[in-house]
C-alpha cells in the first residue's frame, strides 16, 4: 500500500454498491472520491432519488469528497482521473434495470457503455497500474442459463443436471443468446474492461453479479428484487409475479461481501479477470421463498398478482458458481446469510415506514 492514504475513485457512489464500497473502503483507511449524477432518479423517478445518500456519506465519512459527474462527460472523467491517479478504481455507476433499458436505448448505451469506456481510457492514459474493477452482470448470459435442463420443486425451478449443481460458472457463453438491451450494454462494458486488460495489461476484473442488496437499497419495481419484494410486504403494497410461477430463483449477496471481495481484488490483483459474484446456492431463494421468509419476519401477509407473462430474458434459475472466485481468494467469503439479509432489509424498511413524514 501507499504511504499516504490509498486513493479510490468509485462511481455509482450513492447507490447499492457504490454507497457501501464508499463506507467499506472510508473505514479501512481510504482517501474516497465518489461520482454520482443521482441519474437513478431520472432512470426511475423520485423513488430511485438517491440525493439523501450522497448528504449521509458527506456526514459519515470525513474523507469522502463528492462529485456530481456524469461518466458520460469523456473531458470531465479524463480531468478527474488526472487530478486523482486513483490507486484503484471501481466502477459501479450504471443504467441498472434489464426493463427499463429498452425504454431509453441510447441513454442505456451511453451510460453503460461509452461511460465505462471512458473510465477506462482514462486509467489506461493515467493510472494504468491501479485495479480497476467493474461491475458486471449476470445479464451478460442472456438467457443461456434457461437453455440448461431444469426440474420443477414444488417451490422452486433447480437445475437438473448434476454438472451444473454448482450453479452458473464463467465459462458460460455469453455468445447468441437474448440479453435485452441492458444486458448488450453492460456485455459490451465487459468485454471493453476484459481487453483493456489483455490488450494493456491492465489490472482489470469484471464482477459478474448476481442480485446484489442490502438494507440501503432503494429497491424500485423494475430493479432490486429483494430489497422492492419486502418493501411491498411492510407497506402492504401488492407485489407483481412475472410468469414462471414465482419459482424463479436468484442468489443474493449483500453489498458488504460484494466491497470486501473488491478490497482481496486491490490487494492481490490479477489481469483481466472476469467471476461470478452472487451469494451462490446457500443464498438463493425463488419469489415464492421470499414471500414466506418476509411473512416469518414481518407477520404480514404477501400481497401479489400473478401476471402470466415473463419478463423477456429473465432467468428461470440462476444462482452463482463461486468456486473461481474461492479458488483465486479463499481468504474471501459470503459472510451475510440469507436470513440476516432479509433481516436487515426488513428492518430498514421498517424503519423507514416509522420515519416522520413517511
Ligand atoms: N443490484 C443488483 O442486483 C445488481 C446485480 C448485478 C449487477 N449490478 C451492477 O452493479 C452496479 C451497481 O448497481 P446498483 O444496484 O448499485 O445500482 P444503483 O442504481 O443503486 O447505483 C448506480 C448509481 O450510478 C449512478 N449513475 C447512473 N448513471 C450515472 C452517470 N451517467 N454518471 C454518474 N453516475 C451515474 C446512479 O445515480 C446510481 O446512484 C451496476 O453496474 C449494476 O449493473 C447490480
Amino acid at each position: 500500500m501507499p504511504a499516504r492514504a490509498p486513493q479510490l475513485l468509485v462511481t455509482g457512489s450513492c447507490g447499492l454498491i457504490g454507497s457501501g464500497v464508499v463506507t467499506y473502503f472510508a473505514e479501512r483507511g481510504f482517501a474516497v472520491a465518489g461520482v454520482d449524477s443521482n441519474h437513478r432518479a431520472v432512470f426511475f423517478g423520485p423513488e430511485g432519488d438517491t440525493s439523501g445518500v450522497e448528504a449521509r456519506l458527506r456526514a459519515q465519512h470525513s474523507s469522502y469528497r463528492h462529485h456530481a459527474l456524469d461518466i458520460r462527460d469523456r473531458e470531465g472523467v479524463l480531468a478527474l482521473v488526472r487530478e486523482l491517479r486513483p490507486d484503484l478504481i471501481i466502477h459501479a455507476a450504471a443504467q441498472p434495470s434489464h426493463d427499463r433499458a429498452a425504454a431509453i436505448p441510447f441513454l442505456d448505451f451511453e451510460v453503460n457503455a461509452l461511460g465505462t469506456l471512458h473510465l477506462l481510457e482514462a486509467a489506461r492514459q493515467f493510472c494504468p497500474e491501479s485495479p480497476f474493477i467493474y461491475m458486471s452482470t449476470n445479464k451478460v448470459y442472456g438467457d443461456r442459463p434457461n437453455t440448461l435442463p431444469l426440474r420443477e420443486l414444488p417451490t422452486r425451478w433447480d437445475f437438473a443436471d448434476p454438472a451444473d449443481a454448482h450453479g452458473i460458472a464463467e465459462t458460460c457463453s455469453i455468445d447468441q443468446t437474448k440479453h435485452s438491451l441492458f444486458g448488450a450494454s453492460k456485455a459490451s462494458a465487459d468485454l471493453l474492461v476484459q481487453e483493456y486488460g489483455r490488450y494493456f495489461q491492465m489490472p482489470t476484473c469484471c464482477l459478474r453479479g448476481g442480485c446484489l442488496t442490502g438494507p440501503d437499497h432503494a429497491g424500485v419495481e423494475l430493479h432490486g428484487f429483494l430489497s422492492y419484494l419486502i418493501k411491498c410486504n411492510v407497506e402492504g403494497r401488492e407485489y407483481r409475479i412475472y410468469g414462471y410461477q414465482g419459482k424463479q430463483v436468484r442468489d443474493n449477496i449483500h453489498a458488504e461481501d460484494v466491497a470486501a471481495l473488491m478490497l482481496e481484488f486491490y490487494r492481490a490483483p490479477r489481469v483481466a479477470e472476469v467471476y461470478n459474484l452472487g451469494g451462490g446456492k446457500e443464498n438463493a431463494c425463488s419469489i415464492l421463498e421470499a414471500f414466506a421468509m418476509v411473512e416469518t419476519l414481518t407477520g404480514r401477509p404477501m400481497r401479489s398478482t400473478y401476471v402470466e407473462e415473463a419478463r423477456i430474458g429473465d432467468h428461470i434459475c440462476y444462482y452463482s458458481d463461486l468456486r473461481k472466485l474461492r479458488a483465486h481468494y479463499p481468504q474471501w467469503e459470503v459472510r451475510k446469510s440469507l436470513v440476516r439479509i432479509f433481516e436487515e432489509i426488513t428492518a430498514a424498511w421498517q424503519a423507514r415506514a416509522a420515519a416522520p413524514g413517511h
